[in-house]
């Protein structure tokens, strides 16, 4: 199954959580706490938005960017784009929560190379899954059953491998691994929160 079909079906199906992520509600503390609050947040693979409607309702100018997004969701904050081949030049505040374990590496170095790129970045918030508990390797790409029945592709990394990558494109202020930070009926995965810098 082609990723868009695969998420048109997941969101047209209601499966996906409609409150804020507890990602969102630590990354707004953080932004509130600096002061951050004029520069302008793109929610990168925002899904159905909830945390850009999130960031937004809190006073954030807050666009969210989907290859695939819930028809109800469409408001002008939304963008029905690839990330992949997107121009990343308007945001400051760049938000990847859950997108990173999504992609393939080559498409997350592509990713990162055109955050780079876009020379106004000056913080990026990750939060993925990490490789720890399942995988001793380094990086391993892995096919889940998803909530809706499909083998589902992720690609997991060791916090030690994914922070070396990041690293080579940002200053890294904060890493903290665990779980606990996303809890989803049963699940409760070992998750990878990053603070990034653009030098
Ligand atoms: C696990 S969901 C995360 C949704 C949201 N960030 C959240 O935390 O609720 C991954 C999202 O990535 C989107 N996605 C995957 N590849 C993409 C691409 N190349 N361009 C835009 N969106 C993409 C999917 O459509 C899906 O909504």
């Amino acid at each position: 199954m082609e990723i868009k079909e695969y998420w048109d079906d997941f969101y047209k199906k209601n499966l996906a959580p409609q409150d804020e992520s507890n990602f969102a509600r630590e990354t707004l503390a953080y932004i509130q706490k600096n002061q951050l609050n004029h520069l302008k947040l793109l929610d990168v693979a925002c899904g159905n938005g909830r945390d850009t409607f999130y960031f937004s309702r809190n006073g954030i100018e807050s666009t969210g960017i989907d290859i695939s997004v819930q028809p109800n969701a469409e408001i002008p904050v939304f963008l029905r784009e690839n990330i992949l081949d997107f121009n990343y030049t308007n945001f400051q505040l760049i938000y990847l929560r859950f997108i990173v374990h999504a992609l393939k590496e080559r498409d997350m170095d592509i990713l990162l190379d055109q955050i780079k790129q876009a020379k106004k970045t000056q913080y990026i918030f990750i939060e993925t899954r990490s490789a720890k508990g399942i995988s001793d390797k380094e990086k391993i790409e892995t096919f889940f059953k998803s909530s809706v029945g499909e083998e589902h592709f992720r690609m997991l990394y060791s916090e030690t491998y994914l922070s070396e990558k990041l690293r080579k494109y940002f200053k890294i202020e904060r890493i903290e691994e665990n779980r606990g930070f996303s809890i989803y009926k049963n699940e409760d995965p070992v998750c990878i929160r990053y603070t990034l810098r653009n030098n």
